[in-house]
């Protein structure tokens, strides 16, 4: 019989989570039948989303995640014994899989073989090639749309999505400007990623910091944050300018019946005619083998930087994902089981 240890989240977050807001739950998996596979954990993500939908499901509920595991025992051949699959079973250390369960894929019960990664750390199959990766390169290109020459400003700058997205829009010829929360990490975004500005949100004053960097204008938006900060750049955008909607992280800790107030949009969305629309990753699953593709070519190549913030071990997941919310991570935050 195969123990699993695994997080329950048994009361809804209210501001910061707490270390009692989850329980460590052990259990025995049965014995896999027909069409299952036995998983054991390796690498475990710790992302914002974690803390947003947590009020969509009632308690107590098993906390979700992507994670990189190893096939254990196998009853469906298209997973054999000692590969790596990703999966969204969460912040466990074992779990079972029924991969023929005839739902749909929706990203968020997804499985699917780790990729190729040519030689890249399996972990990044949770990180710069997983859904992470994705959720940069597709909401740049699909719905930014960067041509070579024009601005692009990114919040969330130095974090997983953002650092991705910076370094595509750098590879795409573009002029690329970042808001990050510390001066260690503006000094990450400007020497080693190679953008041509970086800003720390909490030290600088915003407009004066774009009027001078980006003296034309910022033509596109790709917004981690939400909140006072993208009301400011987005009365900095071009006529035509593009917003790509990915996150608000700035909010996900409020009060859902007081959250923040922000400058109003409106009138710089109608005298530029911008373009402004939110996004889930998932809408282009079944496209993720292409951002895979293009993600492990310019990694390999050097032109991709993918740092990462490892934590180790089950027991501090927890201690990963309120660092990851307080802005502790530099690159992708991930939990080594
Ligand atoms: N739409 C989608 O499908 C999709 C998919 C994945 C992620 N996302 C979103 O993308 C965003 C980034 O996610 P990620 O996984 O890459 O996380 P991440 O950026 O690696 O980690 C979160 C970062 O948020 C920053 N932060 C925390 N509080 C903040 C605040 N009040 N104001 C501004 N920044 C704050 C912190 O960096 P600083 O030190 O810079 O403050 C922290 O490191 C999130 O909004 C997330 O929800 C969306």
């Amino acid at each position: 019989m195969v123990k699993q240890r695994k997080y329950v989240v048994k009361k809804h977050f209210q501001g910061v989570p707490k270390r009692d807001d989850f329980e460590i739950v052990e259990t025995e998996l049965l014995p896999i039948k027909n069409g299952e596979i036995l998983l054991k954990t390796e690498w475990i993500s710790v992302d914002p989303y974690q803390r947003a939908y947590s009020s969509r499901y009632p308690v107590p509920y098993d906390q979700f995640g992507y994670q990189v595991s190893l096939v254990l025992e196998s009853k469906d051949p298209r997973y054999p014994e000692g590969s790596r699959i990703v999966s969204h079973k969460g912040w466990c250390d074992h779990s079972v899989i029924n991969t023929s369960s005839g739902e749909a894929p929706s990203g968020l019960n997804a499985v699917y073989k780790l990729p190729d990664l040519k030689g890249l750390p399996n972990s990044l199959g949770i990180g710069a090639i997983g859904m992470t990766g994705a959720t940069a390169y597709f909401g740049l290109l699909e719905l930014c749309k960067p041509k070579a020459g024009e601005t692009v400003v990114v919040t969330g700058a130095a974090g997983a999505v953002g650092s991705i997205v910076g370094q595509i829009a750098k590879i795409k010829g573009c002029t690329v400007i970042g808001f990050a929360g510390s001066d260690d990490k503006v000094e990450w975004l400007e020497k080693e990623l190679g953008f041509d500005k970086a800003f720390n949100y909490k030290t600088t004053d915003v407009l004066t910091a774009l009027k001078e960097a980006a003296p034309k204008g910022v033509d596109c938006y790709f917004d981690n944050v939400g909140g006072e900060i993208s009301s400011q750049i987005i009365s900095q955008m071009n006529l035509y300018g593009r917003v790509a909607v990915c996150g608000s992280i700035s909010a996900y800790n409020a009060d859902l019946l007081n959250t923040p107030k922000a400058s109003i949009l409106q009138p710089s969305i109608v005298s530029k005619e911008l373009k402004i629309e939110g996004y889930i990753v998932s809408r282009w699953l079944s496209r993720w083998p292409e951002a895979f593709a293009d993600l492990i070519k310019w990694a390999k190549s050097g032109q991709l930087k993918t740092r990462e913030h490892v934590t180790e071990g089950f027991d501090n997941i927890y201690d990963a994902f309120v660092g990851m919310l307080a802005g502790e991570n530099t690159g992708k935050a991930v939990v080594k089981v």
